[in-house]
Formats: structure tokens, sequence, C-alpha cells
């Protein structure tokens, strides 16, 4: 019989957020494809009691909690969740190194930052989990605001191995510093990652990231180990695991699917927000005029929480053009040759997917992390147009209906085409055996 401390055994704690959860449980299930004799996926009770127990590479541990609902609010949701971790990690590890493999290292996500010293006197290795941009966390780091590294006077910032950017171009909690004060606090918290954790993993590839990627590696620990998407959305020809991380809404995929496959090729904007952004009545009313203005095809995810800012005269006209769903499989969705583009608030994920896919896009920004996406969707990787927003902050229906014409219809939209094909390129390469995520998971792995 094999040793006990031969076997190796990986916790991985996501965020329980769905821009966390995906790359994390996607991470997870390549490395028990590599060989890790078991992975284990710690999550709160609400969110495990819906996975699907059986098919799956990677095993689940709960959380308990007793309410039965947690917090709505992000800040309240946050300290909740860290609150409960802190309590029950250490019995987690405890139980599960009981078993025939003792767990040897954990996967935190980089907001969590309380965990890893806690996993250290575990005589645990500790590994942060990046679910955004690698140059975005670069910012961060060098701007860090309590040792004020830069003077915020509203002009350009240059930063070492990032292009030029406008204040525009900054993640929202630079300068927004009302929204959501614990998560901001949190945000810049992840800086401790650089200093306190064994491995610091990107959910990025070398190709896209280099100058930022190159800037990190002689200094810190950095393994890029991206794109986290199955690898038969990368080629079709694969036939893997088609279950994408986990969702936390219900897709309409019938109704999707059935809808794009009667659309000629590239016909169709996909228009998304992602799981948190929430647009205000009045941007929402442009957004839905904007796309019935653009005479395109549309399939628009609108969460249920949002559906009733929706303007009486956009529900009359909508199965003109359009179809609204309140969420759905955002992979098989970009992967259908009935999508000519993505509209999107250009979270990571989202970037990274449509990039990966090959889908140029129109990026309309929200927060957090989406405005910095945005600056190199339009101008680094020149895979998508960026809207302009109004003198009162909003960005109105004119230009919503120009720059998808402009993505879809004109001249620049072949160059954006052909350019995300390029990455869509890239990417798979980073993946495949060989390449330099998969080699950077291997190299992880052969050092455990
Ligand atoms: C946010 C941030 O903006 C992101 O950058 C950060 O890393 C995590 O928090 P979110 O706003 O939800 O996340 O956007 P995004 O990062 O794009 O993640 C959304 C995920 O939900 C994607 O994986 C996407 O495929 C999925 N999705 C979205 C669906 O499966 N169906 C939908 O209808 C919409």
């Amino acid at each position: 019989m094999e040793e006990k401390s031969n076997k190796s055994h990986i916790l991985v704690l996501p965020f329980p957020a769905q821009g966390h959860i995906n790359p994390m449980v996607q991470f997870s299930k390549k490395l028990a494809s590599k060989g890790v004799n078991k992975v284990t996926l710690v999550t709160i009770d609400s969110i495990s009691k819906n996975m699907p127990k059986e098919s799956s590479s990677i095993n689940i541990e709960s959380i308990p909690h007793d309410d039965e609902s947690p917090p709505q609010n992000i800040d309240k949701f946050l300290e909740w969740f860290h609150v409960l971790v802190s309590k029950n990690l250490t019995k987690i590890v405890e139980k599960l190194s009981d078993s025939v493999y003792p767990v040897k290292v954990l996967v935190f996500d980089s907001i969590s930052t309380l965990v890893i010293d806690l996993a250290h006197k575990l005589g645990l290795k500790g590994a942060a989990f990046f679910t955004q941009s690698c140059s975005l966390s670069a910012i961060y780091y060098h701007m860090d605001l309590e040792s004020t590294k830069v003077s915020l006077d509203g002009s350009d910032v240059s930063l070492p191995s990032l292009p030029l950017l406008a204040k525009e171009d900054l993640p929202s909690f630079i300068y927004n510093t009302d929204l959501y004060p614990a998560l901001r606090g949190l945000v810049f918290n992840q800086n401790i990652n650089f200093k306190k954790a064994d491995w610091l993993f990107f959910n990025t590839f070398n190709a896209l990231e280099k100058e930022v990627v190159d800037w990190i590696r002689p200094r810190y620990p950095i393994k890029t180990i991206g794109p986290t998407i199955p690898s038969m959305y990368l080629d079709k020809r694969l036939k893997d695991d088609k279950e994408y991380g986990l969702s936390l809404f219900k897709p309409n995929s019938e109704t999707c699917m059935k809808w794009l496959d009667s659309k000629e090729i590239g016909s169709v904007v996909y228009v998304s927000f992602g799981s948190l952004a929430s647009l205000d009545e009045q941007q929402m009313e442009e957004l839905a005029l904007g796309l019935i203005m653009s005479k395109c095809y549309f399939l628009w995810v609108v969460r249920a929480t949002e559906e009733n800012k929706l303007p009486e005269e956009f529900m009359s006209k909508l199965s003109e053009k359009g179809l609204m769903v309140n969420w759905c499989p955002q992979l098989d969705v970009l992967a259908h040759r009935a999508i000519g583009c993505f509209f999107t608030h250009s979270g990571w994920n989202s970037t990274l997917e449509a990039l990966s896919l090959g889908v140029p896009m129109v990026t309309m920004p929200q927060w957090s992390d989406q405005p910095t996406n945005a600056k190199f969707i339009s101008d680094v990787w020149q895979t998508g147009v960026r809207v302009k927003v109004g003198e009162n902050g909003v960005v109105n229906r004119d230009e919503i209906a120009s720059s998808i014409r402009e993505v879809m219809e004109e001249e620049k939209g072949i160059m954006l085409k052909e350019n995300a094909m390029k990455w869509k390129k890239l990417a798979k390469e980073a993946v495949d055996e060989g390449g330099s995520s998969d080699k950077n998971i291997e190299e992880f792995l052969s050092n455990l």
C-alpha cells in the first residue's frame, strides 16, 4: 500500500460569487484531470446543495450555515462569508486530513486573504487564485492607496509594464471610495498575497498579458493557468466535460439555442452584464432602445431582478428582433455561429471567454475591474470598441446603436474579428499540452 503522505489532496476555496466560482471550479477539474489524487471544492451549504454530486471529478465539502439565506448586500455577504470561513476552515482541514489523502495545499480566492496565515499555521501551502486580470492586480500593486505610491490628480497614470491609463481606464475602486467600502478594502488587501502566498495563480495566459507577466515573474511566484474554459469550446474536435463552472442561476438553454439556430451566421448581438452589475432605469431604457435602433438581432440576458426597469416601448417591439432571457449558457451562446458580437460589461470571465472563442466586443464597463478590461479590449488586444459615456453619465441610444453597427457591419468590425481569431488561437495554444498555462500547472504539481 502507498504511504499516506505520498498522496496529494488539494482544497479549493472560491469566493461564492458567479465570476469567482466558475474559473475556480474549472481549475479544480483541471487539477483532477492532471492526476491529483483528490481535489475538494469547499463552498457554502446553499451552493453545494445544488451541485450535481455524480459524474464530477472533484469532491465537495460544505461549510454549514444556519441562516436560510445569506445577506444580499455585497459588503454584508463578504463579511458573513469570511466569518463563516474563519470559524470552519480549521475543522474542515482537520477532518479531511484524517482521510487517506492528507491536505497539502489550499487554493484560495485572492480576496480571501485572511486564510493564508491560517493555511500556513495548519502546515499547508497557500496558493492565491486571482479571478481578475494580471494587469489589474499590477495596478492595485503599484497604486496601493494606503502607501500612496501614486498621486491621484486625475491625469494619466504611468505604471511599469502597463499602457498609459486615463482616469476612466482605472478600476473604479481607485476613485470611488463610497461604493462597497468593505469590498474595496479586500481588493487592495489582495496585495498581501504577493508577500505571503506560496503561488499566485492568474486566470489569464502569458501571450495575452506578456509585459505585465514578465514584470511580475522575476519578483513573485506567478503562474498563469488560463483560460479555464473546457477544451471542447476551444477545439470542437475535443469531447471533454461540457459542464462549465457552476451556475448560480438557472439558464434558459433550450430557448436560447433554438432561437440562435434559426439565425444567419454572425447576425446576432449577444448582450449581457454578468451576474452583479445593475444599470439604472434611464440607462436600461437607452440600452433597450439602442438595441432596437441597431436593427440587428439580439439575445439579451436581463436578470430577473432587473426586468422591471424595461420600458413599455421596448417590450412591445422586442419580439421583432430580440430574445430576452434571465440567464443563458454563455459559452454555448458565444460559441454559436450566429453570434456576431458580444455587447458586454467586460467582467473578466466574459472578456476571457469572448477572446478565447474569437468573438469581437462592444464594451460598456460598469465598475470594479471592468473599465481596465475595456481599455485592454479596445486599445491593447483590439478586439472591441468601447462606448462613449455622455456628460450626464449615461450612454445614449444612438451611441449604443452606432457602436453595435461599427462591429457588426463596418470595416472596423472585420479587423476586430481577425484580431479576436488571433487571440482564440493563442488561448488554445496556452492550454494545449506543452503550452504556457499547461506547463505552469504541471510545474506547480511537480513541486508539491
Ligand atoms: C465580476 C467581475 O466583473 C469579474 O471581473 C470578477 O472577476 C468577478 O466578478 P461578473 O460581473 O459576474 O463578475 O462577470 P464575469 O466575470 O463576466 O462573470 C460572469 C460569468 O457568468 C461568466 O463566466 C459567464 O459565462 C457566466 N454567465 C453570464 C452565464 O453563464 N450566463 C449568463 O447569462 C451570463
